[in-house]
């Protein structure tokens, strides 16, 4: 029997991406999910899909950058179905540009969506995770919490912080003895789902394929594993970047592309 078989599982962003294809992978373990979008039609229409494979799946309305909407979600959804087992906190959102030339209210909602949606989230649903056998947090973070992205530089800012905030967690939950909840952090670079079309792939860092993302989430979360990093290359980015002089490491940025990846961003609209 699958380790997700009775689980309930609470996915934001799940209307489309990795979001769904998590829901769609994890229905066909035996999960319960909990398809969120902020386009409930989105939501409907992954739930159907999960449904019409026999699958279990209730699609709700959720927008993580409303805050204070947040608590009264959790309760209707309590209501409906129970507390939840996983939260993966996977809504996100970018915008590529010129620092300059993209708007204020950009930058400020890719803060407020990657960050501010994704803690207040972990915050709400805590509980629900300390009370279950096994609970598990698993923040969709990104490569670019490891390096410095330009033209795109709110979007890292934002994973940055998400790197900082689930790191923290997971060691405050060891730190308090608490041993029924892991804490993943997913970090990948550019994947295949359309959110970073345009983008020109750095060195070693071949596009990766939102199945293969998706199978190593699942296989992670399932042993509590603190960090996803994909591909291999994502791994080496903090010794390096430790290792090296400063401008020795912008030149690397420089070279193998990544500080240029973002310049030829279109995204999906
Ligand atoms: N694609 C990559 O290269 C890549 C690499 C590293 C990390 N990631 C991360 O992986 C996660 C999933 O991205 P993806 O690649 O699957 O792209 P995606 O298909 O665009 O998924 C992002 C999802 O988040 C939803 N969303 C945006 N704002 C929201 C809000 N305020 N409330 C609720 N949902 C919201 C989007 O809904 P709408 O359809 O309504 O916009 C969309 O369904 C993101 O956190 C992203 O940062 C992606």
């Amino acid at each position: 029997m699958s380790y997700y078989n009775g689980k309930r599982v609470l996915i934001t962003g799940a209307g489309s991406g990795i979001g769904a294809l998590m829901a769609r992978e994890l229905a066909s373990r035996g999960a319960e999910v909990i398809v969120t979008a902020r386009r409930i039609e989105a939501a409907r229409k992954v739930s159907r899909e999960i449904r019409k494979q026999g699958g279990r799946a209730i699609p709700m309305l959720l927008d993580v950058s409303d805050l204070d909407s947040i608590p009264a979600f959790r309760d209707r959804l309590h209501d409906k179905a129970g507390p939840v087992d996983i939260l993966i906190n996977n809504a996100g959102v970018v915008f590529g540009g010129e620092f300059e030339k993209v708007g204020l209210a950009e930058h400020l909602n890719t803060l407020q969506i990657n960050t501010m949606g994704l803690v207040a989230m972990s915050h709400a649903f805590m509980d629900d995770l300390l009370q279950a056998t096994r609970g598990h947090l698993v923040n969709i973070c990104s490569a670019s919490a490891f390096v410095a992205l330009p033209y795109g530089s709110t979007y890292a800012a934002s994973k940055w912080a998400v790197l900082g905030f689930s790191e923290s967690l997971r060691l405050e939950m060891k730190e308090r003895g608490v041993d029924n909840v892991a804490v993943t952090t997913v970090c990948p670079s550019y994947i295949d789902t359309g959110m970073f079309e345009g983008v020109r792939n750095p060195l070693f860092t071949p596009m990766l394929s939102p199945q293969k993302v998706v199978r190593s989430i699942l296989r992670a979360t399932k042993h509590g594993e603190a960090l996803v990093q994909e591909p291999m290359i994502v791994r080496s980015l903090d010794l390096l970047k430790g290792a090296l002089p400063r401008p020795v490491w912008d030149e690397v940025s420089l070279r193998t592309g990544v500080a240029s990846s973002m310049k030829s961003w279109k995204g999906k609209h």
